[in-house]
């Protein structure tokens, strides 16, 4: 797997500590009380994991599976609920986490549908933003790291279903792609 990677883009140890700091900020931004967490499934699984360990307060925390690349490299533009079932929001503050932030479509589409089901406030961390223009207006209130418009797998993040308990964030080969 490891012989897949072109270039680690962040690393295991940059991240730990990036994360230390998105947990500080999230405990210190938030009102006392239950926080209701969204994980969107399964990119943000491993950032998700690692984040709210950091995070010392009540959580009741719910998945949610939205497709929007299956499986490619490219967005398909389209937002897909999945699940049969919408997690439990009305009358609560919500906090959505993402792996990363592209084209703004997934972020977007699952933030509108939280507000529809009553949460009081929405808001949304992701692990990594591309640095590109977004095709919604959205922006992440917590962003982990920045990089550019290329793309990742490691940390939760696949290609064809595969690198995503990578422990870093890197850059495929060429050749894993073809
Ligand atoms: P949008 O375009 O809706 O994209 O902001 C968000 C979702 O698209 C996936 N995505 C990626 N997955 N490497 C990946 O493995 C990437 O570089 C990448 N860019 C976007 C991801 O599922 C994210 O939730």
């Amino acid at each position: 797997m490891r012989n897949d990677i072109e270039r680690v883009l962040i690393d295991e140890a940059v991240i730990e500590k990036r994360l230390d700091g998105m947990a500080k900020d999230i405990e210190r931004d938030f009102p006392g009380g239950t926080l209701v967490v969204i994980i969107l499934l399964k990119g943000a699984l491993v950032f998700a994991a690692d984040l709210l360990r950091r995070v010392p307060r009540p959580l009741i925390i719910e998945c949610l599976n939205v497709a929007s690349y299956h499986g490619g490299t490219e967005s398909s533009g389209k937002v897909d609920f999945l699940d049969r079932h919408f997690p439990e929001v009305k009358d609560h503050h919500v906090l959505l986490l993402d792996d990363i932030l592209d084209t703004g479509r997934t972020l977007h589409a699952v933030r509108q549908r939280l507000i529809e089901e009553g949460a009081v406030a929405v808001h949304t961390a992701v692990l990594l933003a591309k640095d590109k223009p977004r095709a919604e207006e959205v922006e992440a209130d917590y962003v982990g790291f920045e990089i550019a418009d290329e793309f990742v797998v490691g940390y939760g993040l696949d290609y064809q279903g595969k690198y995503r308990n990578l422990p870093f964030v890197g850059v495929l080969k060429l050749s894993a792609t073809s």
